[in-house]
């Protein structure tokens, strides 16, 4: 009766603010894409909407899958419920849009367990509503996206890549590093452009990564910086911070090499993942 559905981390290998906008949020061009990280949802049929999680704290009202759940509840007017089991992995508050995700792989699972039928555009516009990375993790896969980030072109799948995902152990507020960005930290999307293309032609030692929210973290939190400074000197290039942080990622030639700085980052007491781009569509 019941079913399971992946939620794929997402990665900024390029995040451009071109400005900020009349409604308070940031005009965007990222070049993003799934990673293999993923948590796991099972969805059960209930009577009520109802989620539980492998991080207890993260269960309540606020909940972006619980959130998810009932406006498609709402757009449907379906009568019933489900259970939300999220087994979680994805690191939280991390940069890495493990909450976005959660409520993605719910849209697109009740979506199928409830058989309401909403069309891909009707649930990319739920998806907006709840948050700027929510529709990327609802299309997967690579793509440009612009607008707040809910605006996406799909693009063919990176070819195979070794990440490594170093995590510090602190927990980074989005809107306070969006809220801290001046200006001077404004670009024009040209280096995401140029990476839509680039990627496929060239290893990501030659990409033009870029992340504008990088300088603005690493200035309230220095400890990324270390972060940054380890995986170089392990040897991955290029280096960047995900997202809005704390999470910094490196590419790796081989897994050895990957799986040793792993090894090296958790002596330092950080947490650390190998993975790598997923091609992965609804
Ligand atoms: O859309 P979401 O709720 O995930 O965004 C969290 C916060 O990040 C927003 O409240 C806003 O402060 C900031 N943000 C932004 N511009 C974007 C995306 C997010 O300013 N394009």
């Amino acid at each position: 009766m019941g079913l399971s559905i992946p939620a794929y981390a997402k990665l900024n290998l390029t995040l451009e603010v071109l400005g900020k906008r009349p409604d308070g949020y940031h005009e965007l061009r990222s070049l993003m894409c799934s990673l293999a990280l993923h948590d796991t949802l099972r969805l059960e049929p209930a009577a009520a909407i109802e989620v539980r999680c492998s991080l207890p704290e993260l269960v309540g009202p606020g909940n972006l899958a619980h959130r998810a759940a009932l406006l498609l509840r709402a757009a449907t007017n379906y009568s019933g419920g489900a259970t939300i089991n999220i087994e979680k992995r994805i690191p939280v508050a991390a940069g890495l849009g493990g909450g976005s995700s959660d409520a993605a792989a719910t849209l697109i699972g009740l979506n199928r367990l409830w058989d309401t039928g909403l069309p891909g555009e009707a649930l990319q516009d739920l998806a907006a509503q709840l948050g700027s990375d929510v529709p990327f993790c609802l299309a997967g896969g690579t793509a440009l996206a612009s607008g707040r980030g809910e605006i996406l072109r799909p693009l063919p799948p990176l070819p195979p890549a070794i990440i490594l995902l170093v995590r510090p152990p602190i927990q980074v507020s989005t809107a306070s590093v969006y809220a801290a960005l001046t200006p001077d930290g404004y670009g024009d999307g040209a280096a995401s452009e140029r990476l839509a293309t680039l990627a496929y032609a060239t290893p990501p030692v030659d990409w033009p990564l870029v992340n504008a929210l990088q300088p603005v973290t690493l200035r309230a939190y220095p400890l990324v910086g270390e972060v940054l400074e380890l995986l170089r000197e392990l040897g991955a290039a290029p280096v960047l911070m995900c997202g809005s942080g704390p999470t910094c990622f490196g590419f790796f030639d081989t897994a050895e090499e990957a799986e040793r700085g792993a090894r090296a980052a958790r002596d330092r007491g950080w947490e650390a993942w190998v993975t790598g781009p997923i091609d992965w569509q609804p």
